[in-house]
């Protein structure tokens, strides 16, 4: 039975970065993919981001593949809300799996840098933090105005994104895991991180632990990469310092990511947004898409295939068939094309 994926092309130059992953998946069969329109376009055309049970048409599918949702023309990216965070929510999808992994040494802006110091992951907390929307604006738009947005943290979900931590540390050589907040000035909120770390960790004596503050982890990440294998953080300071981890690969265009709920429907994106300066232009790099079909795949149980697409890319980046961004002269089809045809 193929594999039924949901592709989401989305905003900018999410069209033209899943355009070349659906090439690949396509190059290895076993899936039926059906496009969805969700995106900006689609949201001004019909007032509608997402339609009535779309999150029950989402769970219908075995994966969701999703390029980015932002648009000029949507200035309070009420359509990313519900097409991208909406889904994270709806499907709890917990788990925000962003790997950092550098494939050649030219690509690092740090210096004397190779593939083995830059080979980290990061786990960002997905369904609560600063990103629910809770809070409101009282006096808007007087000089009065106070606005308030409230940061979630429960025991539930803090419990189970530390837990999903160690169980990855287990199953990398290092087995390291290191806790991120900011529990020196959030002392209610991170209290929490501090217990439910000291708990978990308990239990997995085989995992090395430390924590940080997230200023200082992001400093660190600059400094020395090299110290690092499974980070664990909270929503907003993943969603930061995740960008930080796509410029030590190489730019955001390279960046993968899974957001995952074990066992159900989840949702493949490469880390970056719809760059809307890059948009139409072929320029945009498609790795970071490319990159997370391979992480669908895992999840899907064809590691054998997610090999492959790493591989072709890896192939494809030692001989410059790369776009700008990452020094090549190709265009975002033809370094599609230029993977796709190394797949092996
Ligand atoms: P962005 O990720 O779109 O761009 C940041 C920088 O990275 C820009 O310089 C851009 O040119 C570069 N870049 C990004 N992707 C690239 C690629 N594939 N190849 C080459 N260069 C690439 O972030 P932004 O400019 O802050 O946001 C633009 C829009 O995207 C906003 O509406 C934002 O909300 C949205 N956004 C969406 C997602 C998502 O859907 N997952 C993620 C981030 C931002
Ligand atoms: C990401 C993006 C989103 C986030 C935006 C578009 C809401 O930056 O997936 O990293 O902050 O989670
Ligand atoms: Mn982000």
């Amino acid at each position: 039975m193929p594999h039924r994926i949901a592709v989401i092309p989305g905003d900018g130059i999410g069209p033209e970065v899943i355009a070349q992953a659906v090439k690949v998946i396509q190059a290895l069969g076993g899936v039926e993919l059906h496009e969805l329109p969700w995106g900006a376009d689609h949201y001004l055309a019909t007032g509608q981001t997402v339609p009535a049970n779309g999150y029950d048409l989402l769970r219908s599918f075995d994966a969701i593949l999703i390029g980015a949702l932002g648009d000029p023309r949507v200035p309070d990216n009420r359509h990313a809300r519900d097409i991208l965070l909406g889904t994270r929510f709806e499907l709890d999808l917990y788990v925000n799996y962003r790997p950092v992994r550098l494939l050649d040494a030219r690509l690092c802006p740090l210096k004397d840098r190779n593939p083995g110091d830059v080979d980290f992951v990061v786990l960002r907390e997905n369904t609560e933090g600063l990103y629910v929307g809770i809070g409101g604006r009282f006096k808007a738009g007087t000089v009065d105005e106070i606005a308030v947005q409230e940061e979630i943290n429960t025991y539930k979900g803090v419990h189970r994104i530390i837990r999903h931590a160690f169980e990855v540390a287990r199953t990398r050589t290092r087995r390291a895991v290191c806790m991120a907040d900011k529990s020196n000035a959030m002392q209610e909120g991170h209290a929490l991180w501090q217990r439910v770390f000291r708990e978990v960790r308990a239990d997995y004596t085989d995992v090395s632990t430390r924590h940080l503050y997230i200023d200082a982890l992001a400093m660190m990440l600059v400094q020395d990469p090299r110290q690092f294998d499974v980070i664990v953080t909270n929503n907003l300071f993943g969603d930061i310092i995740t960008d930080i981890g796509g410029a030590l690969q190489g730019g955001l265009g390279m960046a993968a990511s899974a957001n995952l709920h074990p066992g159900r429907t989840s949702m493949f994106e490469p880390v970056h947004g719809s760059a809307p300066p890059l948009a139409g232009r072929d320029v945009a790099n498609p790795i970071g898409a490319i990159l997370s079909v391979a992480l669908m795949l895992e999840a899907l149980g064809r590691v054998d295939d997610a090999q492959r697409i790493e591989r072709a890319v890896e192939s494809a980046v030692r001989d410059d068939a790369v776009t700008g961004d990452i020094g090549g002269r190709l265009g975002t089809a033809a370094a599609g094309d230029a993977i796709r045809t190394r797949l092996a």
